[in-house]
């Protein structure tokens, strides 16, 4: 089967510094892919390149088999590729709801505007609906989003970027900031919302990681020292000399 995601040989250097070197990364349709590695390795910037928001230096990289480097981003998004970012990214001033509408706008196709009233589209109003109460923010729908707890705007950023229907789903660090509790709520929420689709995610959080993914890469200054399922990923020498250490012991 022609893979989700394939990396094939990509570089990418700011100025004269090369940040990631020879990157190959292979994620099968339906998998659940952790990237993991030191802090300043890459896994932001390999997202970027992913969802073209950066462009490689060279290298090629495909999406269901065809090639996207090169292609904008909301061009990638079309084609069923949607992620979030390591930073929270939601309208703070908009509510719970319009927040998620605009995803659910954008997914169906519908062009934003101002001046027309958006509610009454049925479809819309109930993919909305359906997804608040997917991340249990039905409570909160009239709330703008700058007023819900730190963990409540990461579940509505997954809840956004899950909410585009696309087939790959790309997560930075989604609990990152969060207590124990949250993050077990929202690994949980992931679980759930990605069922059925592929989701790349950089998590730093062992336990999660080796909970939830059934395959891992490691990144390590800008290059993929192992990929693997996580029984192989725990026993790899070279991972645990350059990263992992005693941790996973
Ligand atoms: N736009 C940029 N311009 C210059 N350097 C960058 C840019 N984006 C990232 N970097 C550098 O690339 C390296 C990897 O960063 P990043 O991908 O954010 O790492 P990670 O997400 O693994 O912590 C860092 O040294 C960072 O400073
Ligand atoms: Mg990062």
């Amino acid at each position: 089967m022609t893979a989700a995601i394939e990396v094939k040989a990509v570089d990418k250097s700011f100025g004269n510094v090369g940040i990631i070197r020879d990157l190959n990364l292979n994620v099968a349709q339906g998998e659940r892919h952790a990237v993991i590695g030191p802090n300043g390795a890459g896994k932001s910037t390999t997202f970027n390149l992913i969802s073209g928001h950066i462009k490689p230096t060279s290298g090629e990289i495909r999406l269901n088999g065809e090639v996207i480097s090169g292609l904008r981003p909301f061009e990638i998004n079309r084609r069923g590729l949607s992620r979030s970012f390591q930073v929270t990214n939601v309208f703070a001033r908009m509510t719970v709801w319009e927040n998620v509408r605009c995803a659910v706008l954008w997914a169906t196709g519908h062009r934003y505007a101002f001046w027309k009233n958006v509610d009454h589209l049925p479809e819309v109003k109930q993919r909305t609906a359906q997804i608040l109460d997917d991340i249990h923010l039905s409570h909160r729908r009239d709330v703008p989003a700058g007023l819900l707890t730190y963990a409540e705007q990461r579940e509505l950023e997954i809840g956004i970027t899950i909410a585009s229907g696309a087939s790959v789903i790309m997560l930075d660090e989604p609990t990152a900031g969060m207590s124990h509790a949250e993050t077990d709520r929202a690994v949980a929420l992931i679980r759930r919302l990605t069922e059925g689709r592929t989701l790349v995610i950089v998590e730093h959080d062992m336990s999660v990681v080796f909970g939830l993914a059934d395959r891992i890469s490691v990144l390590v200054y800008g290059n993929i020292i192992a990929s693997g399922t996580p029984d192989e990923i725990r026993g790899n020498p070279k991972v645990k000399e350059a990263y992992l250490g005693e941790e996973v012991d």
